[in-house]
Order: structure tokens, then sequence, then C-alpha cells
């Protein structure tokens, strides 16, 4: 049975959360794949806000079964915090044996190079998501069925010497580490996750055999911050495309159906780093303000931008997307006119920039100009259409230049936080 993959065509924070909060009403499965806590999905039920960090969005439909993935780093405490809001909704999760734990030490860690990096810095959320990815690599990661027993714990704590080198690398930064016997209290205090562990694979793969039953798989964080293909080196340390889930789970085309891009109807980034639309002006002040566009994570100030339809076009590439998914097109109503930034030029020569792969050299970035068109807006609040042809001629020809700059069929539309604000094309090939 099918499998569809949705990831953010962006920087993150494109509105996943909703997206996948809604179509979770139509599978069997929800599996999140990658990234950890650095994450934070926000889905509106019954007007209360929910966040959620590591769980996947379907935590919420009763008797609905949710997977995390062994490429995802785990805070346990985030762990435990979320499980409750899933027993309270009666649905149930699978946690990967193999996923791995973030140890208070890679949280010490990724803060301590923060602060050594100065005005380098990345913007990391600071949730030792890249030290322990590292870890991974360097193949003596800390994983949940450590947690088990204290001898597993200890094991896994001397695995490659791997307390003794963060001790050092804490110390270093200038911080005190948790000693040894507390990090075995901490992790003591999270044995209970065993009822909650098992093989991920073999389900999906037993799962996959059985007819009817569909998967959806959840990304987090967005294409341009995919360790790989991302915007280096500004990056989050794990494959946020669909190839961090066919990595961990081993599952590729044509099984995997389809992969749909979620985008915002403008652009929005946290952190350091490349943003070629980014605006400060009362534009974007009034996006920051109609989107609450500040981090569900660290809530820090998102910057805001124009929607950049080149770097949505390499977003579809290198993320291998069939389809797109535009989000928050309401906020774009009312406004005088919308600006849409349609390529790069090199300031001096006055050539365009091919592709976004150029500007990834910081020279060529020193050196290009975004251009800028201004596309009419919409007087009337879209709130309550839930069918496409009910969208304003303008808002229908926003989603038409999109479609036409991308290659790429939009197929569906969010015009409101409302888990049922969200209009599908009659062509829409989910489910
Ligand atoms: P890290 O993933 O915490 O290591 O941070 C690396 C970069 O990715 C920083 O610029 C973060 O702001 C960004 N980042 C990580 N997770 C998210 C997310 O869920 N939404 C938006 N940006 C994120």
């Amino acid at each position: 049975m099918p499998v569809i993959v949705i990831v953010g065509a962006q920087w993150g924070d494109e509105g996943k959360g909703k997206v996948v909060d809604h179509l979770a009403q139509s599978v069997d499965v929800v599996l999140r794949f990658g990234g950890g806590a650095n994450a934070g999905h926000t889905l509106v039920v019954n007007g209360k806000p929910v966040t959620l960090r590591l769980l996947p969005s379907g935590i919420l439909y009763p008797k609905k079964l949710n997977i995390v993935g062994p490429y995802v780093v785990c805070d346990p405490e985030v762990l435990v915090r979320e499980l409750r809001i899933s027993k309270e909704a009666g649905s149930a999760v699978l946690l990967d044996n193999d996923a791995m734990v973030v140890l208070p030490l890679f949280k010490q860690i990724d803060e301590g190079r923060e602060n050594e990096r100065g005005c380098h810095a990345i913007g990391t959320t600071k949730n030792g998501i890249g030290p322990c990815y590292e870890s991974h690599k360097a193949r003596r990661e800390f994983r949940l069925r450590d947690l088990e027993s204290e001898q597993a714990i200890r094991r896994a704590l001397d695995r490659g010497n791997l307390y003794a080198d963060l001790a050092g690398e804490v110390r270093f930064g200038g911080d005190e580490p948790m000693d040894f016997d507390e990090i075995v209290a901490w992790a003591k205090k999270f044995s209970g996750l065993k009822e909650y562990l098992g093989d991920t694979r073999e389900m999906v793969e037993e799962l996959l055999e059985k007819p009817g039953c569909n998967i959806l798989a959840e990304g987090a964080q967005g294409i341009m911050l995919d360790e790989d293909q991302g915007s280096r080196p500004d990056n989050t340390a794990s494959n946020s495309t669909q190839a961090g889930f066919s990595k961990s789970f081993g599952i590729y085309p044509p099984v995997l159906k389809h992969t749909a891009g979620i985008a915002k109807a403008y652009v929005t980034r946290v952190g350091g780093g490349v943003m070629p639309s980014e605006m400060d002006n009362e534009w974007s002040r009034l996006m920051q303000d109609r989107g609450k566009e500040f981090g569900s994570v660290t809530g820090r100030p998102r910057r805001v931008g124009a929607l950049d339809l080149p770097l949505l076009r390499f977003a579809c590439r290198r993320g291998g997307l069939n389809s797109l998914i535009i989000t928050k097109l309401d906020l774009l109503s009312g406004l005088h006119s919308i600006p849409v930034c349609v390529g790069y030029l090199y300031k001096s020569t006055g050539l365009r920039v091919p592709t976004f792969a150029t500007l990834s050299s910081n020279e060529t970035l020193a050196n290009i100009k975004p251009q800028f068109i201004e596309v009419d807006s919409w007087s009337q609040p879209i709130d309550k259409c839930r069918c496409y042809d009910d969208l304003p001629a303008a808002a229908q020809a926003y989603i038409n230049l999109i479609e036409n700059s991308v290659g790429k069929p939009v197929i569906g539309v969010g015009v409101g936080p409302e888990r049922d604000a969200i209009i599908w094309r009659n062509t829409h090939p989910l489910f």
C-alpha cells in the first residue's frame, strides 16, 4: 500500500502540522522520520493551539497509529509530555528502538559552539540536534533501547568513549558537564518509555502488505534546511527531504507514491543564513504580525520575505516533489499589492543567476540582487472558502503564478489556522 511523504519546501515553519493533522483523518498510520524537538508543529484544535515537537501530528486522533522512526533524535522529556497528550486522545504510539536520545550534554555542546561562533552563529535552536546526529555518524549514538536498564545506560555512555569525549567538549566550551552518575540517574527516569519501543521498520513493512492501509510520513524542518541540499552551513543536521524517510526506512518509489511540499504563501526563516527575498519594511512587519511569525520552539521572531519563486523551483527539484500545498494564503487578503521574487541578478553584470544552487557560494551571494514584481491582492477574506472556485480571481491568479513558475501542481491551499481551513483541488492525488 502507498506511502505519502509531506515535507516543508522552504526553511521550515510552513504549516506542515496543520496539513498533516488534516490528512491524518484519511490514513491509518502517521510517521515521523527525522529531526527532533527543534521542530514545532502547531495545530489549532477547537480554537486552541497545540504544539507538537516530536510525536507525529496524528496523535490527536483516537486509535490512529503514530510511529517515530530510527532517524529521529528524541528529547525524552518532550516525549513523555507528548505521550501524555496521545494517551488522552486515545491514539497509539510506537517508538523505534534505535531512535536516538538527546543527552543534556548535547544541548550544552550546541550552546557552547553557538557562543564560540559569535557573529557567525548558525542560530540553532540549541536543542542539541547537531551534536546528537554527530554521535550517530561516529557510530556511538545513545538509543532509546539503551534506556531499558541501568546496565544498558552505563554501557551506552561508555560506547566509543561517548561520555568522556562529550564531557571534555563541554568543559572546553567553559561549562561544567553533568557527571557520569548524574546522567545515569537522569536517564533512569525514562525507563518507562520501553513499553512504547519496537522495530518500526519491520512494522512499516508489515503494514505495507496490508490491503488498504495508508501511511503518511511527516517531515520536519524544510528542504532548504536539509543537511545535503539546503543552504549550508546554516542548515540542520538531518535530511529533511523525502531522502530522510527513504534512508531510514529503506522504502523508495514506487512504494513511496507521492511527495508533497508545503510552502507558505510568503517566506520566513529563523536563524542565520541566506534568504534572498528577505524584506525589512512595512509589508514584512505586517506579515510578521498577521502570521504570528515567532518560532514555536524558541519564540524568536522569524525573518520575513516575499514568496521566492526561484527558491521554490529549486526546492521542488532537489526535494523530488510531485506537488505543492500552499499555506497561509488568507494572510495576503486585503493588501495594497503583494511582492513576489521572480529571479536574482548579479548586481554588477545584470545577468540572471540561473539556479539557487549558484547561491551556495558566499561570493555570489554578496553580489546578487533579487528581482521583485508586485501582484494584485484581493479585498474579501477567504478563510471561509472551502472550494477552489470560491476563491477570488486574484487569489487564483497567485496560485497560477506559482504553478507556472515552478512547474508543479498546487493540490491544496490553506486559508486559515483551523483544522478544516484547507481547500483541496479536484485533482488532488493523495488518497
Ligand atoms: P538546529 O536544527 O537546532 O541545529 O538548527 C539549525 C538551523 O535550522 C537553525 O537556523 C534553526 O533555526 C533551523 N531550524 C531547525 N529546526 C527548525 C524548524 O523546525 N523550523 C525552522 N527552522 C528550524
